[in-house]
């Protein structure tokens, strides 16, 4: 410990010591025999409580009070059923890591229509193997444009579109009852204008001021924009809007990140911190298991920078992390942190030492390098640029996945494209064709998303089966280019199943549905491309999952199978590290697992079409290994060598 952590310890046990006491008295009153677990919990969470709040804020004492009561008070209210669930959890902290965690990700109205009708459906995410379900959007957002739902304005209310709060604590019964688990998105950079605190903090309220920044004038604004990247360049430059009514109706120009209608939360305000605290326990008590921290790299700025990834950002999930489990000790957080790969673990607690931060966090630069691979037929940039990521704190894990609701943004650097002697802008521009299908040689049928006229920069849009080919080779009646099309989806899907972590199926990609363009119709979502790759369930489609004989059937038997296998493999536990190595071909993506408890694990997964020969001896000489799951029967081996067919992928393990 340096001098200044003994001090700060001292100054964390000084501000117990003197609350202790009277908190106690309380959470007898207000929980009975649990009063002992919950003052453990918090004695456990003291240091990081106090500390992040000495960190961020004036009169840390004070305030990591009102946050124990606040956790006090959300621990009181906690349903039986949810307690019983955090029983379990406490025992087996490590819950989500086990193989058989498997997500699904759907929005509700394109899934079933509303939330009273998704139970009926739970036999079919079974079929599949999910015991995660994570629920797109669903709180009450503006009216209007409301960027999916990430412009919330009431985080206490579902979308009535959709059902009520009421519908979703019953389908947070059913999956628990299941024994699967609820994610939904907490979306806490910002607010829609139109939530309660933004009209309380422009209409003057003070309790509410300072819950959001606004400037008089252009000068500080152009001294951030002036090094923060932008997220939507097209149709909402700039980091701040114009708002007539703000600086006590002068007109002022609020900070709003994304779109003008999402006004950013200023978390240098305890206040805030408070409130959101607030949103996060109620929410858990519904039923909550994890919440999706939606964009949390932007909630800390800081002039000079990209005002991305700052470390207040990880100073405040790890207060808001240590308070939720005080309240709701069952809850885990997933950090949606779309970011460079050396910016990506510390969202997992890996810092200087470990502090409990996210214990999931999307593996962003998995799926960005497995898009890559496919469209170089070439495993060399994956293979470095994960080759060189930090391990991960053993009590986390990833969340890996092909595709999602969002574009895919090309987060490879110039110093891993430059590594395998490529440059990196070229090579994200490259992608950015290939997806979109401008080459001759390419099948893809994405679309660019936001391309940026002065730098060049663009990300993709387009569903996973699309822009694996399916469409085209559909299109152009090809059953060859479709085998090749399907077994590109199969393929990708094979990594993020056996990659260690929560594997995420993106909803309609078990049955290959295609880019869905019925947003043009809707002129609150036609300028956001997005949508073309967020389809409507085709349920008459998923009947035929079946007939081996239809496309629905060829893929949605093969994902099934990659669960039902992954869930056999104690290496797949997501406590386990991968290795990526060289197996000796380019285009061969070869990695490693093994946990303490298991045998080693080999994935093998082949990006070019043709055939690839991979050397026994640097993969483990495959005496010892039996192959689990493969894309094409028994793999050939021959002499020490074994064959991984074009696009095909090989799983091996020791007996
Ligand atoms: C996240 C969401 C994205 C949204 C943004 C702003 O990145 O995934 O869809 O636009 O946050 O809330």
């Amino acid at each position: 410990m340096t001098a200044s952590d003994a001090a700060r310890r001292a100054a964390a046990d000084r501000a117990w010591a003197e609350l202790r006491p009277q908190l106690a008295a309380e959470a007898q009153a207000a929980l009975g025999e649990e009063v002992d677990a919950f003052l453990a919990r918090a004695e456990l969470a003291l240091f990081d409580v106090h500390e992040p709040l000495a960190v961020l804020y004036d009169e840390p004492d004070a305030l990591m009070a009102t946050a124990f009561r606040i956790v006090l008070a959300a621990a009181a209210d906690r349903p039986a059923a949810l307690r019983r669930l955090d029983r379990r959890r406490e025992i087996d902290p490590g819950w989500f890591q086990r193989s058989r965690m498997q997500g699904y990700v759907c929005y509700v109205d394109h899934f079933c229509g509303t939330l009273d009708r998704l139970p009926e459906h739970l036999d079919y995410l079974a079929e599949l193997g999910t015991t995660y379900l994570h629920l797109m959007p669903l709180l009450r957002p503006r009216e209007g444009e409301n960027d999916g739902g990430y412009a919330v304005a009431d985080y206490r209310a579902v979308d009535p579109r959709l059902g009520t709060m009421a519908d979703l604590e019953r389908v947070a019964g059913a999956l628990h009852e299941r024994d699967m688990s609820l994610c939904i998105d907490l979306v806490l950079n910002h607010t829609a204008r139109e939530h309660p605190w933004a009209q309380a903090w422009l209409a003057g309220d003070p309790a509410y001021a300072g819950f959001y920044s606004a400037f008089p004038d252009r000068q500080v604004p152009d001294a951030y924009d002036a090094t923060i990247p932008e997220v939507f360049p097209d149709r909402a430059p700039g980091s701040f809007s114009w708002v007539p009514e703000a600086c006590g109706g002068a007109g002022g120009w609020v900070w709003t990140t994304f779109w003008p209608y999402q006004w950013d939360l200023d978390y240098t305000n305890p206040a805030v911190t408070l409130a959101m605290l607030g949103e996060i326990v109620w929410l858990a008590n519904r039923g909550v298991d994890v919440f999706r921290m939606d964009a949390v790299p932007f909630m800390g700025k800081r002039l000079g920078t990209t005002c991305q990834n700052q470390p207040e950002v990880h100073t405040l999930l790890q207060l808001l992390h240590a308070l939720t489990r005080v309240a709701a000790p069952g809850v885990v957080f997933k950090a949606e942190a779309i970011v460079a790969p050396d910016d990506l673990v510390p969202y997992l607690g890996g810092h200087e030492r470990y502090r409990p931060e996210c214990e999931l966090a999307y593996h962003n630069s998995l799926m960005v390098l497995l898009w890559s691979s496919l469209a170089t037929q070439d495993a060399r940039l994956a293979r470095h640029a994960l080759g060189r990521m930090r391990p991960i704190p053993p009590t986390t894990t990833w969340v890996t996945y092909v595709r999602g609701h969002d574009d895919i943004g090309w987060a490879v650097t110039d110093e891993d494209a430059a590594a395998i002697g490529v440059g990196g802008h070229s090579h994200r521009r490259f992608l950015n064709d290939f997806f979109a299908g401008h080459y001759p040689a390419s099948s893809a049928r994405g679309a660019l998303f936001q391309e940026n006229a002065l730098t060049g920069d663009a990300r993709i849009s387009g569903s996973a089966a699309s822009l694996c080919g399916i469409e085209d080779a559909l299109e152009r009646g090809d059953d060859a280019a479709l085998e090749a099309g399907i077994r590109r989806l199969v393929l990708l899907y094979s990594v993020a199943f056996a990659w260690g972590g929560i594997p995420l199926l993106y909803m309609g990609d078990e049955i290959a549905l295609l880019n869905d363009d019925r947003y043009l119709a809707d002129p609150s979502r036609a300028p956001d491309n997005r949508w073309m790759h967020r389809p409507v369930m085709d349920w008459a489609a998923a009947q035929r999952r079946t007939d081996p004989t239809t496309l629905e059937g060829r893929v949605f038997g093969r994902i099934r199978q990659l669960g039902e296998v992954r869930r056999s493999q104690l290496a797949l536990h997501g406590g386990a590290e991968s290795t990526v190595f060289d197996a000796g071909s380019d285009a061969v993506l070869a990695w490693r697992r093994r946990s303490a408890r298991s045998g080693t694990f080999v994935g093998l997964a082949n990006f070019s079409a043709t055939p690839q020969v991979v050397d026994a001896d640097t993969v483990t000489g495959f005496g010892a290994f039996a192959p689990v799951l493969t894309s094409d029967g028994p793999p050939e081996v021959a002499g020490g060598r074994l064959v991984v067919p074009g696009l095909g992928f090989a799983w091996l393990a020791e007996p």
